[in-house]
């Protein structure tokens, strides 16, 4: 199965699925990075796991549908089978959802469908919560909506702050996002 790994930011996530793919848990081909912020961490990580970066923002394009037809002729060119969204902080459009039907998948990290958006560690955190989680599911055009796969709780410990739980958070997304991209690929080979 070949894979497109699209991140903002930090690209810690990409960088678990990187590994896993390195060490055999999974079986999968990054085709490529694609990053809509040409300064982002995750394409200094690319870098050194020697993947393939495509990156350019939204502003040079008319519209979003022009900016994801471009991306279409990336993933078309890399014979792409599965969209994976880690840290990828825009709205699909319906270019890419029509094109990678049932084929997109995000990590949130929160038990959806309680608190989607950017925020959702402190969300959850601030809203006093016992607990919260992390979220693997296809994408639809909602804000992180869209059928879920996998769902793992993480207790919120009176003793916590923002930063212990973010990185208990991020922990758990490491081990069960390459999970279920592994899942997938076992489905995608018939
Ligand atoms: C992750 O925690 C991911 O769940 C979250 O962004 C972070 C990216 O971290 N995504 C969302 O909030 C989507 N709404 P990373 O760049 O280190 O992988």
């Amino acid at each position: 199965m070949r894979i497109a790994v699209f991140a903002s930011g930090n690209g810690s996530n990409f960088q678990a699925i990187a590994e896993a793919i390195a060490s055999g848990e999974v079986d999968a081909t990054i085709a490529f990075l694609f990053c809509d912020k040409p300064k982002a961490y995750a394409i200094e990580r690319a870098k050194q796991y020697n993947i393939p970066v495509i990156s350019f923002t939204p502003k040079g394009f008319e519209d979003r549908v022009a900016y994801e037809n471009e991306i279409l002729k990336h993933l078309a060119e890399e014979k792409v089978d599965l969209v994976v969204l880690a840290g990828y902080m825009r709205i699909v459009g319906p270019t890419l959802l029509s094109a990678y039907a049932d084929r997109i998948v995000n990590i949130h990290p929160s038990l959806l469908p309680d608190f989607p958006g950017r925020h959702g560690i402190q969300d959850a955190f601030e809203a006093g919560v016992p607990e919260t989680g992390v979220t693997v599911h296809f994408v639809d055009e909602g804000v992180d909506t869209g059928p879920i796969i996998a769902q793992e709780k993480v207790a919120i410990l009176p003793e916590d702050t923002l930063e212990t739980l973010e990185t208990r958070i991020h922990q758990v997304e490491h081990r069960i996002f390459p999970q279920v991209i592994q899942q997938l690929a076992q489905k995608n080979k018939g």
